[in-house]
Parts: C-alpha cells; sequence; structure tokens
C-alpha cells in the first residue's frame, strides 16, 4: 500500500488506509454479509496492506461478532497488525445499558482479551457519552482504570473516542494519548479543530463515519461529491476518503464495508489525487 504511515503512540507504524468491523455483524442495524463474506472482506484488507482494524465486543448481533470473525479470519495476527477496541459502553444487544463504572473496566478489556485470542491489545479506546456528539463529562477515573491495565501490559497505547479537546487534556494528565476517534466526515466538520491539535500533537485522528455511516445514508449521493467524482473517474466514497486523507496527515481511516468490492474501492481511494477546484468543491459541503 502506498498511502503513507502514521506512527502511532511512538512505536506502531500503521497505513492510513484501515478498516472498521461494525458493518461485519451489521451492528445495530442493517443487513448482515454472510460469515464467508465477512471473512473475505478481513482477509482481504490484510492482504491489501490495512494493519490497522478497528472493533468493539459489543459489535455483535444475531450470534455474529466482530471480534470471532477477525480472530477466525486472522489469527495467528501478523506481527505489524494494530487492533484497536473501544470499551465503556455496555449493550445487552443493541439496547444501550448504562457504561462500566471504572472497576468494570478490567473486565471488558480481558473480554477483549479472550475474545481476540490474544495476550495484548495494541489500541484500547474509552468511549464516552452516547450518540448526541462529543461528551464532555470528566472521565479521569476510567481513564485512569485503562492507565492501570496499560502499566500491567494488558495494553500497548490508550485511545479516546467521542470526547472533546477539553477532556482530551484532562486525560492527558493520566497518560499518553495515541489516538482520538471521534464522529466526522466532509459534511460534519465540528471537530476541525480537535483535528488540527491531534495533528500537531502527533495524535492520530480516527474519523468513525466517514462515509455517513447509517446515520447519514444519502451523504454520498451529494451532488458536489458526485460532481468531483465524475471528475476524477472515481466513485464518491473514493472522493470522500481522498478528501480525509488529505485533511491532516495524522487522518487514519477505518471505512467499513462488507463487501470486497467496496474495500477494494475504498482502499483505492489513496491514488485519488483532487486539485484546488475540487476541494473549493467539496470544502463547501462542511460550510453549508
Ligand atoms: N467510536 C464510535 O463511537 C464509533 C461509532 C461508529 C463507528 N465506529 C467505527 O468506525 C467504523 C466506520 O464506520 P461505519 O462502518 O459505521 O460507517 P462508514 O464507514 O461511514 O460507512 C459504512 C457504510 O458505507 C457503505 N460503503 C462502504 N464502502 C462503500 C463504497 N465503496 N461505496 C458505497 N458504499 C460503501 C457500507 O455498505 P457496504 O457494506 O454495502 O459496503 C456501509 O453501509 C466502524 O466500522 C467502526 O469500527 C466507531
Amino acid at each position: 500500500m502506498t498511502n503513507g504511515y502514521f506512527n502511532i503512540g511512538g512505536d506502531r507504524n500503521i497505513a492510513r488506509m484501515g478498516f472498521g468491523t461494525m458493518r461485519l455483524p451489521a451492528w445495530p442495524t442493517g443487513t448482515q454479509p454472510n460469515t464467508d463474506d465477512a471473512i473475505r472482506v478481513l482477509r482481504r484488507a490484510v492482504e491489501l496492506g490495512v494493519n490497522h482494524i478497528d472493533t468493539a465486543a459489543f459489535y455483535a448481533r444475531d450470534g455474529v461478532s466482530a471480534n470471532a470473525l477477525i480472530r477466525e479470519a486472522l489469527h495467528p495476527y501478523p506481527d505489524d497488525l494494530v487492533l484497536a477496541t473501544k470499551v465503556g459502553p455496555r449493550f445487552d444487544g443493541t439496547t444501550q445499558l448504562p457504561p462500566a463504572e471504572p472497576r468494570e473496566l478490567r473486565a471488558d478489556v480481558e473480554h477483549n482479551l479472550r475474545e481476540l485470542g490474544t495476550d495484548r491489545i495494541d489500541l484500547v479506546n474509552l468511549r464516552v457519552g452516547g450518540l448526541e456528539g462529543p461528551s464532555d463529562e470528566p472521565l479521569s477515573a476510567h481513564f485512569a482504570a485503562l492507565a492501570e491495565l496499560r502499566e500491567e501490559g494488558l495494553i500497548r497505547h490508550l485511545g479516546l473516542s467521542n470526547v472533546t479537546a477539553d477532556r482530551l487534556a484532562e486525560a492527558q494528565r493520566i497518560a499518553p494519548v495515541a489516538s482520538v476517534q471521534n464522529h466526522y466526515n466532509l459534511a460534519n466538520r465540528a471537530d476541525d479543530k480537535l483535528v488540527d491539535t491531534c495533528a500537531e500533537q502527533g495524535i492520530g485522528y480516527v474519523p468513525f463515519f466517514p462515509l455517513g455511516g447509517h446515520v447519514d445514508p444519502d451523504f454520498l449521493a451529494d451532488e458536489r461529491i458526485v460532481a468531483v467524482s465524475r471528475r476524477r473517474g472515481a466513485t464518491p466514497a473514493q472522493v470522500v476518503l481522498a478528501w480525509l486523507l488529505g485533511r491532516a496527515s495524522s487522518m487514519l481511516l477505518i471505512p467499513g464495508t462488507g463487501s470486497v468490492r467496496h474495500l477494494e474501492q475504498n482502499i483505492a481511494a489513496i491514488n485519488v489525487a483532487l486539485d484546488e477546484h475540487d476541494y473549493a468543491e467539496l470544502n463547501s459541503i462542511g460550510s453549508s
């Protein structure tokens, strides 16, 4: 893969085009790809140079779980593979339960370790808040609990998900933060300042819903994205991924798909070059 690498946490080089697994069990909604297809997608991703795979133990529905699929497809894991999981939220199926207490995070990390069949997870994100945007609730007690597990060697690096700049600063007073995973894409630019802060500090910024996800299913049909994609001979998904890659060198992508064809297209977005005219047209989306 030629899309360049980012050194996460100072010791792991990851390809900037990664893969998110939430789509594989179709959690919390959508049509599940069959298991063989899901496994094919994961193996093809690694074959094409993806070495950053995002997951969560709660990405599980109707007996299909992202962690189990990853293990079946890829274990024993290549040395350079960075598995990133998230803890904090708790679910019964797709029904949200109260979040984990700090003392419960050990069990949640150990659950991920068991499911993934590994004795250390490269990146564990503390995911806070709900679905209504970044949470500004203090997170020290939770983050300190994860920092302890990192000291013990169960976790290599810590990240945060769904946070504001203030919560990032709060966590950094406890332990280094290797990445921030927040909702961000061409149409949802509320985090623009935080993207720049992360780039300045060498923190990976991992946008979730890079293609709009299930919350914005019409995103790729925006006429400005379609116009640029026609000019570039690319797909709309490739255009928005190329825009994200160009946004900051610390931008690490994890688009999700249950289709090998879409996966291959998404990875090929690294070869889509946008010009000033394209940027002007695309940037008008986020500022409209
Ligand atoms: N931290 C958090 O709170 C949080 C929240 C949400 C997600 N995440 C992470 O972020 C990752 C990415 O988010 P996401 O998967 O929900 O949303 P996404 O990547 O924005 O979009 C996935 C959707 O786009 C479609 N798609 C993918 N490639 C396409 C292509 N080339 N052309 C047309 N459609 C395409 C997929 O359908 P097909 O299967 O048909 O391709 C799927 O419906 C997740 O997998 C998960 O790891 C984290």
